[in-house]
C-alpha cells in the first residue's frame, strides 16, 4: 500500500514526538509517504521509506528541507543539512480512516515519555517547572473511577509524609482535566495536572556547573547539551507523581475487570532485612511509615534510615510485589513476555538497580528438581505447589500470584564531600545541600505499584484481542 498523506500529516511533522521545538511548517505535505504494510488495523513502515516532504521555514534552515522521521526536525539540530532521514528506525504509525482524507500520526519509542501499547500514559513535566502531569490513553469508557483514590496513591509517594522523609512540602493535589464524566471514563484521553509548589529552585544553584556523582547530571548534559539543574529537572523522581496517578486508574480498571490487587512493600532497608515468608504478611495492618508490614523489621529499618539522615547518607533497600487474582494468559510469549514488561517498568523508575521475579538470582544457584513448581488440580484448574516462577510460565501469567522485587540503590544526594568535576572539566569539590531522602524506599512502594498496574492493565487489554 502506498499512503497518500493528507495536509494533516504537517501536524504529524510539526510535533510528532511532543518535542517542544516546533519548526514553523507552512507547508502541506507531498503525497507520497512510501510503501507500508498493513497488519491488525496499524501501518508498518519501513523507515527507509518513510519520508515525506514539507516545505518548512526554520531560520538559519532551508526553507524545503525534508524533514522525515519523528525525531526533532534534522534542520533544528544542525543549520547546515537541508535533509535529513532516520533510515534505521522503524517507525509505527497508526493509520485512522481511510484513503488519503485519512490522518497519518507518526510516533515512535525514541522520547520514551511514553509507557504501554493500548493503556498508554504518557508524561510531562519537571521537577522545577508549573507543574508536572500526564495523559492515559487507551482506558476503555464506562470505567468507574475514584479521584478519591488516585490522590490517596498520591498522598502515599508525596514528600514530606514522616520524619524519615525529605521535608519538600508538595500537596500533590492531582486535577483531572478531561476523559472522566460522571464518575466514569468516557473512553477520550484522561490528563491530569498536579502542580509544583515547594520549589525552592535556589538551594540548586551550587549544582549548575558541577556534576553531582551518580545522579543524571552528566548523562543528560551529554546528551542534549542543555539541562535544567535545579532539581534535576526530568530526572528528578518528580516525574514518578505522574506514574502513580496513572497507576491508580490502572488499579481500578484491574480491579473492576479481575479483581486482581497489587500490595507492594519495603522488604529491605540496606542490612534490615525482611526474612518472614510473604504469605505470613498481614497487608491488613495499616501501613507503618517505613511501609514494612513486619512492625519489628520495620523498627530497625527505621532505626537505619534516622541513622543515615543524622549522618547526612542514603541507604538502598528493596520493594516487594505481591499480585493477587491475575487469571492465567496474560503477556505475550516472545519479547513482549509478562515478566519482561514488568522488568522495563520497574527498572524504568529512579533508582532502580535489579530486578527480580520467582525464584529470581536464586534461581541460578538451585537444582530442576528444587525449582520446578508441581502442578496439581485446585478449584478445578491447574495450580502450582510452590511458585519459584513468580506467577509467569514462557512470559504469560499462569494464575499464581505474581511476586517480584526491585533492588534501589542508595540514591546520590549525601552531605558529605564528593569528588567531581564542572561542566568546563575541572576538578571540584561538591557537597549537596537541599532537601533530600535518606531513604526514597517507603515513596517508592506506590510507584513499584504503579508501574506493576500500568503493565497488567495493558496486558489485560491486549489479551482480550487474541481470541474469539
Ligand atoms: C521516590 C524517589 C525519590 C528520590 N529522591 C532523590 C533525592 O532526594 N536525591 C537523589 O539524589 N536522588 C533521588 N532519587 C533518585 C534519582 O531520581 C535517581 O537516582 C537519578 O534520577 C539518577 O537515575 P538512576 O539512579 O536511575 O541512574 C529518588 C528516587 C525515588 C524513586
Amino acid at each position: 500500500m502506498v499512503l497518500k498523506c493528507p495536509q494533516r500529516c504537517k501536524n504529524a511533522a510539526q510535533n510528532p514526538t511532543g518535542t517542544t521545538a516546533d519548526p514553523d511548517v507552512n507547508g502541506e505535505a507531498i503525497s507520497e509517504l512510501g510503501t507500508a504494510q498493513s497488519e491488525n488495523g496499524k501501518v508498518i513502515m519501513p523507515a527507509a521509506t518513510v519520508r515525506f516532504e514539507i516545505p518548512f521555514s526554520v531560520p538559519g534552515a532551508s526553507r524545503n528541507g525534508t524533514f522525515a522521521g519523528p525525531s526533532t526536525p534534522c534542520a533544528y539540530r544542525s543549520e547546515s543539512k537541508s535533509s535529513c532521514s532516520y533510515p534505521k528506525y522503524l517507525f509505527l504509525t497508526s493509520w485512522l480512516g481511510n484513503n488519503n482524507q485519512s490522518q497519518v500520526s507518526i510516533f515512535a519509542g525514541m522520547a520514551g515519555n511514553t509507557f504501554g501499547q493500548i493503556f498508554r500514559l504518557t508524561t510531562f513535566g519537571e521537577s522545577h517547572g508549573a507543574a508536572i502531569g500526564g495523559i492515559i490513553d487507551g482506558c476503555p469508557a464506562g470505567l468507574e473511577i475514584s479521584t478519591e483514590f488516585i490522590q490517596r496513591e498520591l498522598d502515599r509517594r508525596r514528600p514530606g509524609q514522616s520524619d524519615l522523609s525529605t521535608p519538600r512540602k508538595e500537596s500533590d493535589t492531582v486535577e483531572i482535566l478531561s476523559g472522566i464524566f460522571e464518575g466514569r471514563t468516557t473512553g477520550q484521553p484522561i490528563a491530569f495536572v498536579i502542580r509544583n509548589a515547594d520549589q525552592r529552585s535556589k538551594d540548586y544553584g551550587k549544582l549548575k556547573d558541577v556534576y553531582r556523582p551518580s545522579h543524571a547530571d552528566y548523562t543528560f548534559e551529554a546528551k542534549y547539551g542543555i539541562r535544567d539543574h535545579r532539581g534535576g529537572g526530568r530526572s528528578s523522581a518528580r516525574e514518578t507523581a505522574c506514574r502513580v496517578a496513572g497507576g491508580a486508574v490502572a488499579k481500578q480498571l484491574l480491579s473492576a475487570a479481575l479483581g486482581a490487587e497489587i500490595r507492594g512493600y519495603v522488604s529491605a532497608v540496606a542490612e534490615a532485612r525482611l526474612e518472614v515468608p510473604p504469605e505470613t504478611l498481614d497487608f491488613s495492618l495499616p501501613e507503618n511509615e517505613v511501609r514494612c508490614p513486619h512492625p519489628e523489621t520495620a523498627q530497625r529499618m527505621r532505626s537505619l534510615i534516622e541513622g543515615a539522615r543524622d549522618s547526612g547518607d542514603t541507604l538502598g533497600g528493596a520493594v516487594s510485589c505481591i499480585i493477587t487474582g491475575v487469571p492465567p494468559g496474560l503477556g505475550e510469549p516472545v519479547f513482549d513476555k509478562l515478566h519482561a514488561d514488568l522488568g522495563k517498568a520497574v527498572l524504568s523508575i529512579n533508582a532502580v538497580k535489579g530486578f527480580e521475579i520467582g525464584s529470581g538470582f536464586a534461581a541460578a544457584g538451585m537444582r530442576g528438581s528444587e525449582h520446578n513448581d508441581a502442578f496439581e488440580m485446585h478449584d478445578g484448574k491447574p495450580a502450582t505447589l510452590t511458585n519459584h516462577s513468580g506467577g509467569v510460565q514462557g512470559g504469560i501469567s499462569n494464575g499464581m500470584n505474581i511476586n517480584f522485587t526491585a533492588a534501589f540503590k542508595p540514591v546520590a544526594s549525601i552531605k558529605t564531600a564528593q569528588k567531581t568535576v564542572t561542566r568546563s572539566g575541572e576538578a571540584a569539590e561538591i557537597e549537596i545541600g537541599g532537601r533530600h531522602d535518606p531513604c526514597v524506599l517507603p515513596r517508592a512502594v506506590p510507584i513499584v505499584e504503579a508501574m506493576a498496574a500500568l503493565v497488567l492493565a495493558d496486558h489485560y487489554l491486549r489479551n482480550r484481542t487474541v481470541k474469539l
